[in-house]
């Protein structure tokens, strides 16, 4: 289906023609000032220069051709030569039950391609953090704009689990438990099932070890040398990083599970460890690797740089791989097992010169097609009230596990406060309601621009928040589920949306169009922001006609059908938005 835009103009355009002027003239967008009409065209003030002719004429003209046309209530120049446009009732109604009946809500898609999102990309043996928590949120909801425009997409968590974090581990334990056979180099026996550690103690032994390094040049050199071996296959060493693996991977799935964030794809860096040696042979035998004092680069500059790219660094002078070569062989990788046609990284976007080094090198050296789509979604930093990264009270980094449970607490409070729950239901809903308030706290805010965690606002029922939008969609269901009670026995809830009663109805009815513009263009645009803006001008809109409209003790039957009919579409349409930032709503709250 047409969006509501293009329909408009179609009919505009087709004014244009009839008055004499070219079609292209009648493209039509929101209007600028919703005071005086809901849609305006501008193409009069183009038209004048083509045609030497004052714009209000034209304008005048193409009105003139257009007044009975029956999807306009009204259609008039201004001065200096804008049209003004109110659709129709009729027409309002009927786009509405268009998008009511079609799939997706009438919202067309083209040829699906194959997406892959990196996002997540926590290191493992560290617990999840707040750092972590823009990755998961706006990666997640990417990756279901994406599906939800009909393609075919993967989500990778893209692990850090094959650099120094895993060398430091390994040599502190060294020191504290040297007796362990993966320290003996002559061990040929089986090494134990179970884990030399749990994990809490992993969660003490990597900060200990990572502190130690910064102090003791000695230790780190052992755990760089630590980390060499382990990438080149010693077997204990090997079989302490599985067990780091199995502990460490079990808690970071439980940790975005709660998250409501979940990968098709848990593979890491070390997944593509086997895959550098050739790929770097390969590099070097193009000729496009070359030796830079010692180390191996790969040049990347370009003429129409305005800043300074450095060479891209495929290995060290020592032989080692480094961030750089894991993410080119993940893109081998991906190419092997998927081959997308477009890849979107969903990282801090302090790592923006990593991804224009290794975007250049993978099209430069063809280890990604020419046509593949890279795009880096650099996100922002979240902060605390005092501007600064957001931390503890005590002014530590802060866990996720920790940030989520204060903001459930918080919103187990305030829920009920407001009424009377079953303890159970009241912590059920509190989960919903804090994952909502966390998500759409992040989600509104433009990917990149640095944003305030702001508990207070964040939680409120007021607002352009979370828990309003649910709030919001509650109060539709509890409508529709009283609706549902007084009906008599298996009668069916009617369907059809009627014309527009009032203003209030009409605005709601107008805000409600919007939505295939918006998810395209969130989609374009990578930019789930935007589904948040029209969700809370949806809900606003709601709540006013809410308040002025007796729905259920309305007496005229057909008026309060086509009322119910207009809150079911306006329900599924919040509830499908708020799925693709990656959320829902609970039944009550
Ligand atoms: N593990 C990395 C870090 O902590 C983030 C990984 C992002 N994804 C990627 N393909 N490089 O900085």
């Amino acid at each position: 289906m047409k969006t509501i835009l293009e329909q408009i103009s179609e009919t505009v355009s087709r004014g244009f023609e009839k008055a004499g002027y070219d079609a292209s003239y009648g493209k039509v967008g929101l209007s600028n000032r919703p005071d005086l009409c809901e849609f305006q065209c501008n193409g009069a003030m183009a038209g004048a220069k083509a045609y030497h002719k004052a714009p209000i004429m034209i304008a005048n003209e193409v009105a003139e051709v257009l007044k009975d046309e029956s999807a306009f209530s009204e259609i008039g120049a201004v001065a200096p030569g804008f049209l003004n446009i109110k659709v129709s009732d009729d027409f309002l109604a009927e786009y509405l039950n268009g998008m009511r009946t079609g799939e997706r809500f009438g919202l067309e898609v083209a040829a699906p391609k194959k997406i892959i999102v990196d996002y997540g990309g926590p290191n493992v043996a560290k617990p999840l953090h707040v750092g972590h928590l823009r990755a998961a949120i706006i990666g997640e909801s990417v990756k279901r704009i994406c599906r939800y425009m009909g393609n075919e997409v993967i989500g990778d968590v893209h692990l850090g689990d094959w650099g120094l974090q895993m060398g430091l581990i390994i040599t502190e334990l060294k020191k504290r438990c040297p007796d362990l056979p993966y320290f003996d180099e002559s061990f040929t026996g089986e090494y134990p099932k179970e884990a030399p550690f749990t994990l809490s103690e992993l969660e003490e032994i990597y900060p200990a070890a990572s502190a130690k390094s910064k102090e003791d040049d000695a230790f780190k050199e052992e755990a760089l040398e630590a980390t060499k071996q382990l990438q080149k296959g010693n077997r204990g060493y090997h079989a302490l990083w599985e067990h780091i693996m199995n502990v460490s991977v079990p808690d970071l799935k439980r940790n975005y599970a709660d998250l409501s964030v979940d990968f098709d794809w848990w593979k890491g860096e070390s997944s593509v460890d086997k895959i550098i040696p050739g790929m770097v042979d390969d590099m070097k035998k193009n000729g496009f690797a070359h030796e830079s004092e010692g180390a191996l680069v790969v040049d990347v500059a370009e003429q129409s740089d305005t800043k300074e790219i450095p060479p891209c660094m495929i290995l060290k002078s020592d032989g080692a791989a480094l961030y750089t070569t894991t993410d080119l062989a993940t893109l081998v990788d991906r190419k092997n097992n998927f081959d997308p046609d477009h890849l979107i990284y969903v990282v801090d976007k302090r790592q923006e010169m990593h991804f224009i080094q290794v975007f250049r090198c993978a099209k430069k050296t063809g280890i990604a097609r020419k046509d593949t789509q890279l795009d880096f979604l650099g996100f922002g930093t979240m902060n605390g009230k005092d501007g600064k990264p957001f931390k503890t009270r005590e002014g530590g980094v802060m866990r996720l596990e920790t940030l989520i449970a204060d903001i459930r607490e918080t919103m187990l409070k305030k829920i009920t406060e407001n009424h009377e729950t079953d303890p159970q239901e009241a912590e059920k809903t509190a989960r919903i309601v804090a994952l909502a308030a966390i998500k759409y706290g992040d989600l509104s805010n433009q990917a990149t621009k640095d944003y305030i965690f702001d508990t207070d606002k964040f939680t409120s029922f007021e607002g352009n928040t979370g828990p309003y939008i649910l709030y919001t969609i509650v109060r539709i269901k509890s409508i529709l589920a009283k609706y549902k009670d007084a009906l008599s026995g298996a009668s069916a809830l009617p369907e059809v949306i009627g014309l527009p009663q009032n203003d209030a109805e009409k605005a709601l009815m107008l805000e409600i169009t919007k939505f295939s513009q918006v998810i395209a263009l969130s989609y374009e645009e990578i930019a789930p922001h935007r589904i948040c803006a029209y969700i809370y001008d949806v809900c606003n809109a709601f709540n006013r006609f809410y308040h002025e409209t007796r729905i259920l003790t309305e007496e005229d039957t057909a008026r309060k059908e086509g009322w119910i009919a207009l809150l079911i579409l306006t329900r599924d349409i919040l509830e499908t938005s708020i799925d693709l930032l990656g959320f829902a709503a609970p039944e009550k709250m």
